[in-house]
């Protein structure tokens, strides 16, 4: 059957205390609102709506810098959870399948669990799992998986309270039942507000099935504060590491490690202490990562050695056995196989060929204040410590510097270029200059 999903991100988010939309706030590198939407990973969505309301155009943007075909549809006044969803009533009333309405500040619904609620056959399902009492979230009032009704805090009763099975948010009816229960939802309760959870009631007294799947309640933790987005940060580091571990990726620390919501590490590849990585890092196998590198938007190949202190920005290609080392940062540059770059360098806007050995200190002079310009160097080059490299330049294969050269005109193959000033010696000069600074000195104190 075809899938598609509402998701509610209207609300302000008072508790975040922020100028920024609540689900724009991140985690792992990816907004809240992102995080939901990978909650429809298993599902495969043929359509995804997002309703907006603060922040609306900031969403919307967000959303489709995503996904250019995620829809979106505005609620400009909050009136509650029932009539958020019947927004988008326009845009899925006549889809021919099942919508799922999921809330876009609530980040660890697993993909697999979505697709359970939606394999399940009743008219309606809703999501719920087990909690502490004292909790204020809305009660299912079921019996085993047969759900009568679902019971707001704020409106149920002692016994109700009671009631440890509790709502998620989630739910999931074919679209013309979804709309057409929508339409009957009243705000006749203490909050005064539309309940999307009324439909569970409206679709019994239809004599509709409405079923309840369970999960964890760690999966159903929404974010309303920033000690919320804290935590939701530490559960999702957590999760992740644990998968990286599964992999057969060695984590020395593993709590120091920071991980993205996309980043991708092959098998036997070593991560030491306090590595940290932005999105977009592909990392494969047998690799290591040094401490305290810092990795974003790049691609480490085979047997890679990277750091300690290294910084590998967005459109840093690594391949197969080469050597980043401390102190260095790379961005938008190529190293070809078996080329190193040890120590304090910047390589920037530049193409590096195979087994070229890059000295100590050498900058590629990459920006002239304007425009950025292309450094290239050769397979087998050798470029001596302190070298600038004057971007455009090329330095041909096998070709070398000599140390604290600036080079602003290409080097051809094979040649070596030098670019600095001559060496003069003046033999025992050093000695007549500090006796006659002594000499000035000492008259001074007289
Ligand atoms: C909701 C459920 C409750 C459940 C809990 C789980 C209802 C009535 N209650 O309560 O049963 O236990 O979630 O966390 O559904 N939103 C809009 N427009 C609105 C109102 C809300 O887009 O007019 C969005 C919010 O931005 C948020 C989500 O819907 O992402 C949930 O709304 P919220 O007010 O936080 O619902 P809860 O009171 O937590
Ligand atoms: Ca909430």
């Amino acid at each position: 059957m075809k899938t598609a999903l509402i998701i509610l991100a209207a609300g302000k988010g008072t508790r975040m205390q922020s100028d920024l939309p609540k689900v724009l706030h991140q985690i792992a590198g990816a907004p809240l609102l992102i995080h939901a939407l990978a909650s429809g990973r298993d599902i495969t969505p043929e359509r995804t709506v997002i309703v907006t309301g603060h922040g609306g155009e900031a969403v919307t943007a967000a959303a489709q810098d995503h996904d250019p075909d995620i829809e979106t549809v505005e609620q400009s006044e909050q009136l509650g959870t029932g009539h958020a969803a019947a927004q988008a009533a326009p845009l899925l009333r006549d889809f021919d399948g099942k919508v799922a309405v999921l809330f876009g500040d609530t980040p660890h619904i697993q993909p697999e669990t979505l697709a359970r609620v939606m394999e399940n056959d009743a008219d309606l399902t809703v999501l719920g799992f087990h909690a502490d009492p004292s909790t204020r979230y809305g009660r299912l009032i079921a019996a085993g998986d047969d759900l009568q009704a679902i019971v707001e805090w704020k409106d149920a009763s002692e016994d109700q309270r009671a009631v440890t099975l509790c709502n998620s948010g989630v739910m999931a009816a074919r679209a013309e039942v979804m709309f057409s229960l929508l339409d009957a939802v009243d705000d006749d309760n203490a909050a005064g507000e539309f309940y999307l959870t009324q439909i569970a009631a409206i679709a019994r007294d239809r004599g509709m099935t409405a079923k309840v799947v369970e999960c964890e309640e760690a999966e159903t933790l929404g974010v309303n504060s920033r000690a919320d987005l804290a935590a939701a940060e530490a559960a999702f580091q957590a999760r992740k590491r644990a998968e990286m571990l599964e992999l057969g990726v060695t984590l020395q620390a593993p709590d120091t490690v920071i991980l993205a919501y996309d980043t991708v590490i092959g098998r036997d590849v070593t991560i030491e202490p306090n590595v940290v990585f932005g999105p977009g890092v592909t990392v494969e196998t047998g690799a290591t990562l040094r401490a305290f590198s810092h990795l974003e938007g790049c691609h480490v190949a085979r047997g890679a050695v990277v750091g300690p202190y290294a910084r590998l920005r967005p459109g840093a290609e690594l391949a197969e056995d080469t050597k980043i080392g401390n102190f260095v940062e790379v961005k938008n540059a190529q190293i070809a196989e078996g080329a190193k770059v040890n120590h304090l360098s910047y390589v920037g806007d530049a193409t590096i060929g195979a087994r070229s050995n890059i000295g100590a200190g050498t900058i590629t002079c990459n920006y002239d204040g304007v425009m950025k310009h292309h450094t290239t160097v050769g397979e087998g080059a050798f470029i001596g410590s302190n070298t600038m490299l004057v971007a455009p330049v090329t330095v041909g294969d096998e070709a070398m510097t000599a140390s604290g050269s600036v080079i602003t005109s290409d080097v051809p193959e094979g040649a070596l270029a030098v670019a600095r000033a001559r060496q003069e010696t003046k033999p025992g000069l050093a000695r007549k200059l500090m006796a006659r600074l002594r000499a000035i000195k000492a008259s001074r104190k007289d």
